[in-house]
């Protein structure tokens, strides 16, 4: 190879000594040069045009000088040797943005057979039909490149192309893509390209069915169809497919099927049809794949037994089977033979872990005398291991160490006992420690605060840790979630938690912490969620020192402990986070969280900002909860003094929970000011007064609760006020008026008769709304959240349903589509 290429440099070296005066190629054609300066024109150069994942170089057309006469010198543009055509354009993240259609001057470049113009922004235009002008295209690349509506028919005349790709990117479950296929449909675009190779239509809405014919066309390479909204028995005979190497049907909820005998003279080496109603078994034959990398068959329908044969593909890189019903023993030996596996998601099955393995798994690896088992010999071959993820299977016995490699370690939701072994504190590589939901008791190892600075979640949640809470944070940690809640720890909160700068979450709900409030934890510049609830916390909340307001909090969870004195109505001043959700700036995720698959799935770890919810009795996943959700309980203290107006400021409330206190005097007017409001629990205290009239401003107010208080006057109506039922008043013996059937004295007030039509069916809507789950939720120190949205309340009684839910462990990926 090499020689030969040295040999085709001397000879065009000759070549060109000999023949320097004549030897110039052909100079682009004129007609091209000007369409394509044409072209050019009609876009602006945005550098915004491509997406934050693919920036763009906007240098690459704004080099194009009309002055300089040979186009075929350009970046981007490759002409025919012989003849000076433009026959390759590449403008691939070009920062084009603007409209296209079909008198484009693209169109004059009849000779062009390479056309790359994906990630651009064509301003949602519709793919001009004249693309079918270009016959002599082998290439055609529009991918991510904000095109929208229908796929052209006239596309299918491009009977010449080796590779289409009209890939859109799609957030799964949150977004879909922009274009549609439908007249023609999949199997008319693509009938009479017999050379193709390179299918890629991921994000395109085709609703149809996987035409069979795509099993004749004996050259395809790669088919990725993920999310395109395919249904129906997937067509076994693709898997056959001589050369076929990558088979992505990812996302296609309906789309059905079963895994095929293979063959060892198989080429796959991607395979992907997670998320998919595929069932069956793996069968023992996925051994033969013998080029197999990638494996994805999560979120699908599978059973049975992972097959022993999975340790013979030894090009393995990734296996995903989570999320179906495999059981068995997890053979740790069958892992052991794959050197390049670095990805292995077993969750959510039902998977146990062979006790004696597991023992033998503890051998201490410098251990070299005594019986060593055969496969710890091989560990060093695991060393490609960084994500581990076994959460919600059965596994129980001691904890596995992990591999020294290992970046992600999640074992959630299994029945692990015993202590944290001490080898932990050597795997500084970790950058997520999630054992929760296990059965581990003991104290938590000093070194888990302070082993690594790479650690970016730590979740020990729901088990039985005791002692004290680690009280080594280094300073420059990166840590930004502490998940503790659910344990037997005491003590203190640890000073040195002021050293975790980056720190988002702090949960230590639930446990048996005896302290004053942790005014210091104010000065972190990062803290978003503070859950404290039931443990011992006393005395009163002090005001804030100057640099220590939690300027970002946005939930903070106080309740159950014992505080008292006023609210803490200077910081309720200084938040604001709370006081100004900018519904605006919403992300999705840091890049920390998640990696991708190599199908287009994103892989993201149990993380506050990714949460499940059920709207309107669907299942959906949420990642900016954060942005969105702000709460405030101080519920079941013994706060006292009024409720001021000051609270009114903090306008994004969602969530208020100041019941079960000793509060006195009236409910603020200014509390109808916080017109986010979901749900306002005053309930438990001693207020005094009437109900302002303010809080029927509360458009989105779905629970209401001043139950026993020492309230009067009338309840009032309208808006919201007509949907409360009698156990959002009762407890107060001077209120009156419905949905209290005490009447009021005073005839003027009365409410009109429609608002009567509440009673049962309204109580029944509120169960839905699911509150108790809320404060579940709370109680378990997990976070809950809504959802903006356009909440739409078209009539009175017509609600918008929504059940909140715990974040468990189904439902916290998102998996996004490239
Ligand atoms: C993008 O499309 C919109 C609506 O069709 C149009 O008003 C706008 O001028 C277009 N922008 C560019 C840069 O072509
Ligand atoms: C293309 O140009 C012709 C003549 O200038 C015009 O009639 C036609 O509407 C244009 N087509 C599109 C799609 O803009
Ligand atoms: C299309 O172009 C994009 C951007 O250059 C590239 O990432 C993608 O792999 C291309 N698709 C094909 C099928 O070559
Ligand atoms: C495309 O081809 C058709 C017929 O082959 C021709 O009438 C039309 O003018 C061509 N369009 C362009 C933009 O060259
Ligand atoms: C495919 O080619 C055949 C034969 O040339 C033709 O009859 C048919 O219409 C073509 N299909 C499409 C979708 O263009
Ligand atoms: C596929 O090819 C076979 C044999 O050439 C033929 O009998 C069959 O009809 C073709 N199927 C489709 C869907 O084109
Ligand atoms: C999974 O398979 C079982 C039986 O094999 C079937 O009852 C169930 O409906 C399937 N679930 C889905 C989501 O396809
Ligand atoms: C594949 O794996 C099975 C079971 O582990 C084994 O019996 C068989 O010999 C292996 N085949 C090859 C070709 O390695
Ligand atoms: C998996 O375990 C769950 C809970 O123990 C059980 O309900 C379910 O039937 C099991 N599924 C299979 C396929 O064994
Ligand atoms: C971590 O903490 C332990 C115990 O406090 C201490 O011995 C060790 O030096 C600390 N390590 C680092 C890196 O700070
Ligand atoms: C407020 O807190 C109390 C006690 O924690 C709880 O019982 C109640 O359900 C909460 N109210 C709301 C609306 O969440
Ligand atoms: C209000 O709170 C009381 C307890 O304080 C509870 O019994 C009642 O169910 C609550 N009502 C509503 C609508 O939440």
């Amino acid at each position: 190879m090499v020689s030969y290429f040295a040999y085709f440099l001397f000879f065009t070296i000759l070549l060109g000594f000999f023949f320097q005066p004549c030897f110039q190629h052909p100079l682009c054609q004129r007609d091209e040069r000007v369409a394509l300066l044409q072209f050019k024109e009609s876009f602006v150069i945005d550098k915004h045009a491509s997406s934050d994942d693919d920036p763009c170089a906007y240098h690459k057309v704004n080099l194009w000088k009309s002055q300089a006469m040979d186009c075929c010198s350009w970046e981007g543009i490759w002409c025919d040797q012989d003849t000076g055509h433009v026959i390759g354009l590449d403008l691939s993240s070009s920062c084009l943005f603007g409209s296209i259609n079909s008198n484009s001057s693209l169109f004059h470049l009849i000779h062009l057979q390479h056309l790359n113009l994906a990630f651009n922004h064509f301003n949602y235009s519709k793919i001009p039909y004249a693309f079918a002008n270009l016959t002599t295209l082998t290439y055609l690349n529009l991918s991510k490149s904000f095109f929208s509506g229908q796929i052209p028919f006239e596309l299918s005349k491009l009977a010449s192309l080796s590779t289409l790709d009209l890939s859109d990117s799609c957030i799964f479950g949150l977004d879909e893509g922009l274009l549609e296929l439908k007249r023609p449909n999949m199997r008319s675009l693509i009938e009479n390209m017999t050379s193709l190779e390179y299918l890629r239509l991921t994000c395109v809405k085709i609703n149809s069915r996987i035409p069979n014919m795509l099993a004749n066309m004996s050259s395809l390479r790669t088919i990725r169809l993920g999310s395109c909204g395919l249904f129906g028995e997937f067509p076994s005979a693709i898997f056959q497919l001589p050369k076929l190497q990558v088979l992505i049907v990812s996302y296609n909820h309906g789309l059905m099927g079963n895994l095929p005998e293979f063959h060892f003279n198989s080429q796959l080496m991607t395979l992907g049809v997670g998320i998919t109603s595929f069932s069956g078994k793996l069968p023992t034959s996925i051994g033969m794949l013998s080029s197999l990398e990638q494996l994805y068959v999560y979120g699908c329908n599978f059973s049975g037994l992972l097959p022993p044969s999975l340790g013979n593909l030894t090009k393995l890189q990734q296996l995903v089977v989570e999320e179906n019903s495999f059981i068995g023993t997890i053979e740790i030996e069958t892992f052991l033979k794959l050197k390049y596996l670095n990805t292995l998601l077993l969750s959510s099955n039902n998977f146990s872990l062979d006790q004696d393995q597991l023992e033998s798994l503890e051998v201490p690896f410098n251990d070299i005398t005594g019986q060593i088992p055969q496969w710890i010999s091989c560990l060093p071959s695991f060393s490609a291991l960084y994500i581990l993820d076994l959460s919600f299977n059965m596994l129980e016995a001691s904890l596995p160490i992990p591999p020294f490699s290992i970046n992600f370690f999640l074992v959630s939701g299994n029945k692990f006992s015993g202590e944290i072994p001490p080898e932990f504190c050597s795997r500084t590589s970790l950058v997520i420690l999630d054992l929760s939901h296990n059965n581990l008791h003991g104290m938590i190892p000093q070194c888990i605060s302070n082993f690594s600075k790479s650690l970016l979640i730590l979740n020990l949640q729901e088990n039985s840790f005791e002692g004290p809470i680690p009280t080594s944070w280094v300073a420059g940690n990166n840590i930004k979630e502490i998940k503790l809640g659910q344990n037997n720890l005491q003590g203190k909160l640890p000073k040195s938690l002021t050293n975790c700068r980056m720190l988002e979450f702090l949960d230590l709900g639930n446990n048996h912490i005896r302290d004053t409030f942790p005014s210091w934890l104010g000065t972190l510049p990062n803290l978003k969620i503070l859950i404290l609830h039931s443990n011992g916390f006393y005395g009163p909340i002090n005001v804030p020192k100057s640099d220590a307001w939690f300027p970002n909090l946005r939930i903070i969870d106080l309740s159950y402990n014992g505080f008292i004195g006023l609210l803490p109505i200077e910081y309720f001043k200084m938040w604001d986070a709370i006081a100004n959700v900018d519904k605006a700036n919403t992300v999705y995720w840091h890049t920390s969280d998640y990696f991708q698959l190599m199908d287009g799935g994103i892989y993201t770890n149990p993380y506050p900002y990714s949460m499940t919810i059920t709207n309107k009795g669907v299942k959906m996943e949420y990642a900016k909860v954060l942005e969105i959700f702000s709460a405030i309980d101080l519920s079941c203290n013994k706060f006292e003094g009024e409720i001021l107006d000051v609270i009114g400021s903090l306008k994004g409330l969602q969530l208020l929970n100041l019941s079960n206190n000793i509060l006195v005097g009236p409910i603020p007017q200014a509390l109808g000011d916080l017109k986010n409001l979901e749900a306002l629990d005053l309930s438990q205290n001693k207020l005094t007064g009437s109900i302002p009239t303010q809080l029927t401003q509360l458009n989105f107010l779905e629970v209401f609760n001043i139950s026993h208080n020492q309230l009067t006057g009338t309840i009032p109506t309208g808006q919201q006020f007509d949907t409360f039922d009698n156990s959002s008043f009762y407890g107060n013996s001077g209120l009156c008026g419905l949905p209290l059937s005490r009447k009021c004295d005073d005839s003027k007030g009365l409410p009109p008769p429609s608002s009567t039509s509440k009673g049962n069916e309204d109580s029944g809507l509120l169960a839905e709304f699911g509150w108790k789950t809320v404060a579940l939720g709370y109680g378990c120190g997990f976070v809950v959240g809504v959802v903006i949205g356009n909440i739409v309340f078209a009539r009175r009684h017509e609600w918008l349903m929504r059940t909140y839910r715990i974040r468990l462990s189904r439902g916290r990926r998102m998996r996004r589509i490239q």
